[in-house]
């Protein structure tokens, strides 16, 4: 791997560690304007001093973020959705690589639908991002997307997703926490990370999530809803770091709950 894309890489998951923990606020690019992130700039200012890199389009990028922050960013460039289109999965390139290296970003995001009618469009965009990627020092986030279909999180199904996102050559993959998750680590011979999904009923159980995932194996989080949905987003987020870079039990970092 050249030294360009290792350092971006170790911009991204802290060697001190080798663990992330990155806030994702993407969601807009095919829901819109939805509950808590309205107007992206106030839900992300508070949590930015608790964040490894922030992962969001350019236009939320150019738009909400002021360009002095110091925190790496992971560009989502694929899109052409929307939740009230005839299918989510169709989905391509939109935003090039020359784009992300001109907005300094560390990595860039690709959506996979594997097992839709565009599996086929979904994934040779991915290869085509990655030679891109390859060719600027540019790691590729592949996120393995379910849609609207969120039954479809269990082992057998993420553990194909993960391993053809690897085996096209995604530095990252970006997939759910599910049942037997350690068999997903095991077929995916690149990093992984997870999302969180829609909120769920307590911080608690979204603190859970996180940490079962670490200890089976996951390299971190990428993670949006149930932090920043949170009446107590802050504390969300630091009690995920706790979980994340700490190694803390769920109780442990419940704590940082009550700050
Ligand atoms: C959308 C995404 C989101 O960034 C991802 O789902 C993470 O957010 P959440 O934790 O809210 O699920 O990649 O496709």
């Amino acid at each position: 791997m050249d030294w360009g894309m290792k350092n971006r890489l170790a911009r991204l998951i802290k060697p001190a560690t080798g663990k992330a923990v990155w806030l994702a606020v993407d969601h807009g690019y095919f829901l819109g304007p939805l509950s808590k992130l309205e107007e992206p700039g106030k839900t992300i200012k508070p949590l930015m001093p608790y964040t490894d890199a922030l992962m969001l389009t350019r236009g939320v990028l150019r738009n909400c973020v002021d360009a002095g922050i110091d925190i790496p960013v992971i560009l989502r460039v694929s899109g052409g959705n929307s939740i009230v289109g005839p299918a989510l999965s169709n989905e391509g390139i939109q935003t090039s690589v020359e784009e992300a290296v001109r907005l300094n970003a560390s990595a860039v995001a690709i959506s996979i639908y594997i097992g839709t009618e565009h599996e086929h469009q979904t994934l040779m965009a991915l290869g085509q991002l990655v030679n891109e990627g390859e060719r600027c020092g540019m790691p590729v986030l592949a996120v393995t997307a379910v849609g609207k279909e969120l039954e479809k999180r269990d082992a057998r199904y993420l553990g194909l997703c993960c391993r053809i996102a690897a085996e096209l050559g995604a530095q990252v993959v970006k997939t759910y926490y599910c049942e037997d998750f350690e068999k997903v680590v095991k077929g995916c011979p690149v990093p992984l990370v997870i999302a969180g999904g829609p909120k769920l009923k307590t911080e608690l159980d979204a603190l859970k999530l996180a940490h079962d995932a670490i200890q089976e194996g996951a390299a971190g989080v990428d993670m949006g809803r149930n932090i920043w949905q949170s009446d107590n987003a802050v504390g969300m987020i630091k009690a995920i770091r706790k979980i994340v870079h700490e190694n803390a039990s769920v109780k442990e970092a419940g704590k940082s709950l009550k700050n």
